[in-house]
């Protein structure tokens, strides 16, 4: 279980970019998170892998606050978080079997990963991985000879090596065509089942959030606003969620303050 509470981030001296944040993932359920750019979705991603420093608020996986780990045991818990990136971050120069093994960094020796000595059941779970996504006749050829459709399995893959307890997507599908983005969004939404693994999916395809996703959250300026299943996604939280401007939302937060 993934639980938020309270959580802040504000970059240097700005205005919050997280304003108090409360967010409970629980099971295997697939949850999209749509709003503007600049609502803070990609932070509130980042935050929780600890790409960046939550200002404050507690941030707890399967029991594990995240906030105020350091060192070794940030860097265990990181590896309970797989991360899926919009533009898939594969090293071009390598092999889908090398960028996939690159998921298993932390777990085995620095010398055998530069060795590429990958341990015997490493290479099977890879290979079980990658028959699932298709991409096991790949396992050989060069990242950048790949399609973006088949560079974003390798990437799904690569993040599922980690063994997660959770599953990260900051936009995954927005370098793909419309097709393949809905392959990849519905690999996501089969695997969560089939992996039992919680997935949160930054989007800004609502139509395709409300086919591949159970439940939606929309931010608006650094608060959720809307948290309920697609079919509740109406015209009125939709105009809730899209609509105003940041100068807007700021007489709002002094209207609180006051
Ligand atoms: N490293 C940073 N330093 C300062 N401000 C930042 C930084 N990263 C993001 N911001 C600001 O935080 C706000 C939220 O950004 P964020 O990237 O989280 O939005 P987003 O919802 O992911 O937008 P998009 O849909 O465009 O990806 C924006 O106003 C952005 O300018
Ligand atoms: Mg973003």
């Amino acid at each position: 279980m993934l639980k938020i509470t309270d959580l802040v981030k504000r970059y240097g001296t700005g205005n919050p970019v997280l304003k108090s944040l409360d967010l409970t993932i629980e099971g295997e359920s697939v949850v999209s998170v749509i709003g503007s750019s600049g609502a803070g979705k990609s932070t509130l991603l980042r935050c929780i892998n600890r790409l960046v420093e939550p200002t404050s608020g507690s941030i707890e996986l399967n029991g594990t606050e995240l906030t105020s780990l350091r060192g070794r045991e940030l860097r265990a818990a990181r590896r309970k978080i797989g991360m899926v990136f919009q533009g898939f971050n594969l090293v071009d120069r390598l092999t889908v079997m090398e960028n996939v093994q690159s998921g298993r960094l932390g777990y085995i020796p620095t010398w055998a990963a530069v060795m590429r000595r990958y341990p015997k059941k490493d290479i099977r779970r890879a290979y079980e991985l990658m028959e699932r996504v298709g991409i096991a006749h790949y396992a050989n050829k060069r990242a950048d000879e790949l399609s973006g459709g088949e560079r974003q399995r390798v990437g799904v893959v690569r993040a599922l090596m980690q063994d997660p307890e959770i599953l990260l997507a900051d936009e995954p599908t927005a370098s793909l065509d419309p097709k393949t983005s809905e392959q990849i969004m519905g690999l996501l939404r089969d695997l969560a089942g089939e992996l039992k693994l919680p997935v949160l999916i930054n989007i800004h395809n609502v139509t395709e959030a409300k086919i591949y996703t159970d439940r939606i959250v929309g931010m608006r300026y650094g608060r959720i606003i809307f948290d309920d299943t697609p079919d509740k996604l109406d015209q009125e939280a939709m105009d809730q969620i899209y609509s105003g401007s940041p100068h807007a939302d700021r007489s709002e937060d002094l209207k609180e303050a006051s």
